[in-house]
């Protein structure tokens, strides 16, 4: 499986041919001014929330691509609103074969308002499961002991967990979340993108590593094979 970083918590997997982009904030990040988000290509795009942050290039990238975009029933209704037909909804605890894997929507505890005042549902987070791995992608979250389900769900290769604090779980909290889920090999994600989250990157890596855990912070636009 490839892993792109595209920063915040923005990434993009191939897994059995497949493009699957998590979370479009491209367009507004400084960090990513180095990407040309007219050209990702994407087959499918998994949204876990409405926040600005997660859904900025979400519309373009869907119409110029045409792939399916899985997420909430609101944030489907949302973009049916803007003539975004391609939509897969689901909601929590609900799990769904598409051609690259399976894949669970499950729970997150954070908030979940789109860049219009809409109603963007209940924020959550994917486990994928595949013939090339599984993964979980947290979303924003705070830790919370439903994340202990999570092994029950799957024997996870590797999470992306948000680090960056305030907004949502620091590196402490990720910590105690990669126990609970029973995975030692963490992507960083939500961090530095602006002032509220900016991390000491050597720092959180020692903590990291003090646990046991290995924390990768993927530089904006590399690629990955995992
Ligand atoms: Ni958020
Ligand atoms: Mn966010």
């Amino acid at each position: 499986m490839e892993l792109t970083y595209y920063g915040q918590s923005c990434f993009s997997v191939t897994i059995k041919g497949k493009k699957i982009l998590f979370d479009p904030f491209i367009t507004p990040n400084e960090l990513a001014k180095d990407i040309d988000v007219s050209s990702i290509e994407a087959d499918y795009i998994l949204v876990s929330h409405g926040h600005q942050d997660h859904v900025y290039d979400l519309v373009d990238i869907a119409k110029r691509t045409g792939a399916k975009v899985v997420t909430n029933f609101e944030i489907m209704s949302w973009l049916g609103d803007q003539g975004i037909e391609n939509v897969h909804p689901m909601n929590h605890g609900g799990k769904w074969d598409f051609e690259f894997g399976t894949v669970k929507y499950v729970n997150a505890i954070h908030s979940s308002m789109l860049p219009d005042g809409s109603n963007g549902g209940n924020p959550g987070g994917f486990v994928i499961m595949s013939d090339e791995g599984n993964f979980y992608f947290a979303g924003d979250t705070a830790l919370t002991v439903d994340m202990q389900l999570i092994p029950r769900i799957a024997k996870l290769d590797f999470a992306l967990l948000p680090i960056g604090d305030n907004f949502t779980m620091g590196v402490d909290d990720a910590i105690v979340a990669a126990d609970f889920i029973d995975c030692q090999k963490i992507m960083g994600v939500h961090y530095d993108t602006f002032g509220f989250i900016e991390i000491d990157h050597e720092e959180a890596k020692r903590k990291f590593k003090e646990a046991g855990l290995e924390l990768h912070l993927l530089d904006i636009g590399e690629t990955r094979d995992l």
